[in-house]
């Protein structure tokens, strides 16, 4: 038997391989095929199920297609619908994989078909529970994703998450490892940790969302308070994982596809058509980039920040990548997220475009330090800071507004055209995001700050820090 854990950072994203005597289980799989398939292979093993814990809201998942590649079955749990073909597990159910056997267990609250799996070996031990998003390390599955206007309510899913974690969860061994589907970093949870497993019997003296004296209406509350709007892209995943898609291989065929310097350029002038350059933010500041793209840098969280961002999930895209090697993995990147409207990429990068002699675009940076100066001086006209309100509410540069990346777009209006702009964020990666953006949409001044406050805490900025209010003690 063998049990793997496959890691997407990008996503913080867990799917899992599963193989017992020539047949194999993918729980989770992301959009892309090929690195089961192979991992089957490698094992003369037959995929036979395909579970998805749920419905997905953060990625695309690739179902479909594996089940057309390989002739598995696609399992989900109870109440879930699709317009392809699935099987529909009930609570309980046995699945025979090789010596061992996949216990479905129906744990709704993060979402209705929410589903978890119980490894039984072939001794009758119970190893490994895939959890899904029911449970994860540190947290609950946020319940505010699957509510239906008129029936299901926020907090009936978090009832429903209660049940599902003490009466199906809480009374497996503790010593079952929990893998589940995500980790920090991730907005299918709050609260998770940076551990991508742990034993059921741990998580129940560190998990909140397990603590045994707890009533339901005190976790009703805690898990739907502090809860933020999902980023926008989230319904429209959630549909993508119900429909049949363009399949993987067409999007990233048409996503690889190298476009010479002209026709990009010619490309990149079109009102329907956005470029993005998905380049490190050393070489996108230094070398410059095509004017009017958006920088979404490969090296972060690239894949969600795509789908928080880019409103329109049909968006025709042409990026700038860092090198020919990496073109692949930009395309299947985008479509992880479901932006299967990419058309390739600048053939020779930027080097190609200068050599052109086309007109490149720079961001203008400062060092924190210079940003403090400045500020102190007065002769900034408006310093934004582009964290999350939390990472701003617990500590901030005195002066500086909150203006998070994440809702962008919703509060682009507030932003005055003419006036100047200095951005910074934690390290530098959501500010050069934000400044790229403020430039596409007529904002000539703009500065990015290096290093974001990593750098300015190093100077003796006045900072506010958050005081807890004594109404919350
Ligand atoms: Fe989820």
């Amino acid at each position: 038997m063998k049990v793997e854990q496959l890691y997407t950072g990008c996503l913080a994203e867990m799917a899992y391989y599963i193989e017992s005597n020539g047949e194999a289980a993918i729980i989770d799989p992301l959009r892309e095929t090929d690195p089961y398939i192979r991992m089957a292979e490698a094992d003369n093993a037959q995929i036979k199920y395909i579970f998805l814990t749920h419905f997905h809201a953060d990625f695309v998942s690739g179902q479909y297609d594996l089940a057309q590649k390989t002739g598995a079955k696609i399992i989900f749990g109870p109440s879930a619908t699709a317009e392809y073909d699935i099987y529909v597990g009930t609570d309980g159910e046995l699945f025979p994989l090789g010596d061992i056997n996949l216990k479905l267990l129906h744990t709704p609250g993060h979402t209705m078909e929410s589903s978890s799996i119980v490894l039984i070996d072939k001794d009758g031990n119970t190893p490994y529970l895939f959890s899904g998003d029911a449970l994860l390390i540190g947290d609950g599955g946020r319940p505010d994703l699957a509510v239906k206007s008129g029936s299901i309510t926020e907090a009936d899913l978090a009832g429903f998450l209660f049940d599902s974690l003490r009466n199906k969860i809480m009374t497996l061994p503790d010593d079952i490892i929990v893998y589940p589907n995500h980790g920090a970093g991730s907005a299918c949870g709050k609260n998770m940790s940076s551990e991508t497993f742990d034993t059921l019997g741990n998580q129940k003296k560190t998990n909140y969302a397990l603590r045994a004296d707890m009533t339901k209406e005190e976790f009703i509350k805690e898990v739907t308070t502090g809860l933020k709007a999902p980023p926008q892209y989230f319904p429209n995943n959630v549909r993508m994982n119900k429909s049949i898609n363009t399949s993987i291989d067409e999007v990233i065929h048409r996503g690889t596809t190298p476009i010479d310097a002209a026709t990009f350029k010619e490309m990149s002038d079109q009102k329907d058509i956005l470029v993005v350059d998905t380049r490190s933010k050393e070489t996108y500041t230094e070398e410059g980039t095509v004017p009017g793209a958006w920088y979404i840098g490969l090296d972060g969280s690239f894949a969600p920040w795509v789908g928080s961002l880019i409103t329109n999930i049909d968006q025709k895209i042409i990026f700038i990548a860092e090198d020919e090697t990496r073109v692949n993995e930009i395309a299947i990147r985008f479509s992880r997220v479901g932006y299967d409207n990419t058309l390739g990429y600048l053939f020779g990068g930027i080097k190609n475009w200068i050599d052109h002699g086309y007109e490149v675009d720079k961001i203008g940076s400062i060092s924190g330090h210079e940003f403090v100066e400045r500020l102190a001086a007065g002769t900034m006209e408006k310093p934004l800071d582009l964290r999350k309100e939390s990472e701003y509410l617990s500590e901030h540069v005195v002066g500086v507004e909150n203006f998070p990346l994440d809702f962008i777009n919703s509060n682009f209006a507030e932003i005055d055209t003419e006036k100047e702009y200095f951005l910074h964020c934690a390290t530098g990666y959501r500010s050069l995001v934000a400044a790229s953006i403020f430039k596409a949409n007529g904002v000539e001044n703009v500065t990015d700050v290096r290093n974001g406050f990593v750098d300015i805490k190093e100077t003796n900025a006045p900072l506010t820090e958050y005081v807890c209010p004594t109404t919350l003690l």
